[in-house]
């Protein structure tokens, strides 16, 4: 059986929680990233792992078969790339930063302004669009400083947290888009591998489902039973069982992680009592 080739980033921000997905759908690499490649024991494929810039080349070259990857390389260096699945990990903006010292009122008071980035394809048609002209300068690193030693007016680069920005004395002023780890897919796929593309992505699916909810188990008094049932989405309905006490029931349930706080106020007001809340590894629907 032939195996599918994935494409991780060798080093960088998206490593470690790409490994973790990976283990998290029960996949097992034998070998350490200091190998351009590593098979897995129990799973029909390789994970080959390279340079983030080098992917997008590499799917549409057909040279690996998927790859997790960030969109903002994507954006920048893949659009014809198909994403597979959006992985909720590595969140990111690409945005224009400047001076903190500097006034910005819009967009248009970039017109002509030296921009500095290492995505000169986002940034181009970005202001192509808003129809501003652009000065661009392209440089592959340490983009943040280049304001600092008089290089440019402005940059364009990746935030997160916002310290590389605020050690630099610098204030993000325009989002072009954000970003998070996707999976991605080379258009020269074959059926085979397809198929095992298509496992991944469910087992992914199950990860990050479970990761968004919770498993809640409370008590309720049986007088109060159906309003607690109400404010309950669960699944198709709430678990209820009988207490040893009589008069009470354990209800379990899953919540969004997003509605909880809202929903745990409302079951106590509710009468709800001893109510648990446990993290929930993974869902299949
Ligand atoms: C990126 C980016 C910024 C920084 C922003 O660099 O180029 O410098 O992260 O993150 P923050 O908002 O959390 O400070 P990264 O460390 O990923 O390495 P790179 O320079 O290779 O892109």
């Amino acid at each position: 059986m032939s195996k599918l080739k994935i494409a991780v980033q060798k080093s960088g921000r998206l490593h470690n929680d790409s490994m973790k997905i990976l283990k998290g759908i029960g996949i097992s690499i034998d070998n350490g990233k200091d190998q351009l490649k590593a098979s897995a024991r129990n799973f029909p494929i390789e994970v080959f792992y390279l340079r983030n810039g080098d992917i997008p080349q590499y799917l549409r070259d057909g040279v690996v078969d998927a790859a997790i990857i960030g969109e903002n390389v994507l954006i920048e260096k893949g659009n014809d790339i198909t994403i597979v699945e959006k992985l909720g990990f590595s969140k990111c903006r690409v945005s224009i930063a400047i001076p903190k010292s500097s006034k910005y009122k819009a967009f248009s008071d970039l017109s002509g302004k030296r921009i500095a980035t290492s995505y000169p394809n986002t940034v181009k048609q970005y202001f192509k669009k808003n129809g501003i002209n652009l000065n661009l300068h392209i440089i592959n690193g340490s983009v943040e400083i280049a304001p600092n030693i008089g290089l440019a007016d402005a940059i364009c680069d990746i935030v997160s947290s916002g310290s590389t920005l605020f050690k630099n004395n610098l204030k993000e002023v325009e989002v072009l888009f954000r970003s998070e780890a996707v999976l991605a897919s080379s258009p020269f796929i074959n059926d085979e591998k397809q198929q095992i593309l298509d496992k991944i992505k469910f087992r992914f699916q199950s990860v990050l489902k479970g990761r968004q909810s919770k498993y809640i188990l409370l008590n309720a008094p049986n007088d109060k039973l159906q309003d607690i049932i109400n404010i309950l989405p669960g699944m198709k309905s709430p678990t209820v069982l009988p207490l040893a006490k009589k008069g009470w029931s354990s209800v379990h349930s899953v919540l969004n992680k997003n509605e909880f706080w809202d929903i745990i106020d409302e079951l106590k007001l509710n009468g709800a009592q001893g109510i648990l809340v446990c993290p929930i590894e993974k869902l299949v629907i």
